[in-house]
């Protein structure tokens, strides 16, 4: 199938699907195994040798290393991020650590763009650390900082585009000027904007990760993560998945590529909902606050629209009032369940005062840029006339 020359919903439906070898059956089918067998011991010969000759064979031998579900959910995400390869993994945050253990050694350094997920900030400070890895937290949006943090021994510069909770923007073509200015390779978290509404490797980013946990998979009920990228650098983190044991499950897989299948038309409506909601919220007298990059109040307002075809179902914002009247604004909507995700079908919504930050004080909270009135609004699918009745009432009651 000549998959580049056609839209996003005709590969995410059709892309990566070999139905021919699969009893030509429209859907690809759960490969439930943890091993693959070999006829005899010439057939295992011939497969060792196509291994050391290529790399690869053009067959399985354990589960660790591949299973036909994934690499089909790996072929299609590849497609739909623009990429060379993908990788599949049984979180983001086994992307995340698999890839930054791949491309780092005792002694590099690492640059973090802050305001990202607390995990990869924890996982980079703590973990990295230990290795003698070392890590410069930079501000978002503050492209002077990065470029002074670089050092003689820095490799990497790893940034999530939106970021977690403020949907702070990279400035792409900036940041991919610093890193191949100073040989860096550069990595992007995109997954709060989905290929739907950002394709970073076009901008010369050199690896995507998702935590497909969230718009990917659709429907809050799987775990997975994904990188994308050119196959050298997707292939040595393929080895060391290899090694690290990470890869995502059949049947996970298999709901994650049913999920791919919707994701340009739920993607749309996240964005609907996101723009109508954060329109409502900034009018709003009871709300101080409105974080969304497709609001013009938004510091990245401008690159957003430069590079982003949409800005997704994700809105902070601050309420007035306390950590107490936040609370109780929270448990007066309807709608919503209160818990600690995004991107699924259905609205999720958290006080990250009592949720991420919940062992903080007030004062060191402030110190990390999170207020005790701050909501972070992970907006289904529903309707949004719904949704903006729904905050009407509970912000009536604050
Ligand atoms: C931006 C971002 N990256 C990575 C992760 C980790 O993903 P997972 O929960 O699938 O391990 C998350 C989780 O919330 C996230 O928001």
């Amino acid at each position: 199938m000549q998959s580049l020359a056609q839209g996003f919903s005709t590969q995410a439906v059709h892309a990566g699907e070999q139905r021919d070898s699969h009893y030509h059956s429209i859907t690809t089918p759960i490969v439930q195994t943890a091993l693959y067998v070999f006829r005899d011991t010439a057939d295992m010969v011939e497969y060792q040798e196509r291994m050391i000759t290529w790399g690869e064979a053009e067959r399985e031998e354990y589960g660790r290393y591949g299973n036909p579900t994934v690499q089909a959910v790996e072929r299609k995400l590849a497609a739909l991020e623009g990429g060379e390869a993908a990788l599949l993994f049984a979180t983001g945050m086994c992307a995340v650590t698999s890839t930054l253990l791949t491309l780092l050694s005792t002694g590099d350094h690492l640059i973090l763009t802050g305001d990202c997920y607390r995990r990869t900030r924890q996982f980079c400070q703590t973990f990295l650390e230990r290795l003698g890895i070392t890590t410069t937290l930079v501000p978002p949006g503050d492209y002077a900082a990065m470029e002074a943090a670089i050092r003689p021994n820095t490799r990497l510069i790893f940034s999530e585009s939106p970021t977690n909770p403020y949907l702070r923007v990279l400035d792409l073509p900036r940041a991919v000027d610093i890193a191949k200015r100073n040989n860096l390779i550069l990595v992007v978290d995109s997954t709060f904007a989905t290929p739907v509404n950002q394709r970073p490797l076009e901008f010369g980013v050199d690896l995507v990760i998702h935590s497909a946990t969230k718009y990917l998979g659709g429907h809050n009920d799987l775990l997975a993560g994904a990188v994308v990228g050119p196959r050298k650098l997707v292939g040595e983190i393929k080895n060391s998945r290899g090694v690290l044991g990470g890869i995502i499950g059949p049947h996970d897989a298999y709901l994650l590529l049913r999920g791919l299948k919707t994701l340009a038309l739920r993607v749309r409506r996240h964005n609907e909902n996101g723009m109508k909601v954060a329109r409502f919220l900034e009018g709003h007298p009871k709300v101080r606050r409105v974080y969304y990059p497709g609001l013009s109040s938004h510091p990245d307002y401008a690159v957003a629209h430069e590079q982003m075809r949409g800005f997704g179902g994700v809105v902070s914002f601050e309420v007035e009032g306390d950590l107490e009247s936040t609370g109780a604004f929270i448990d007066a909507l309807r709608l919503p369940c209160i818990g600690p995700s995004l991107g699924g079908v259905e609205s999720l919504v958290e006080q990250p005062a009592i949720q991420s930050y919940y062992e903080l004080t007030t004062e060191q909270r402030r110190q990390v840029g999170i207020s005790n009135e701050l909501v972070r609004y992970a907006l289904g699918i529903e309707d949004p006339d719904d949704l903006i009745a729904d905050l009407e009432q509970a912000l009536e009651k604050i």
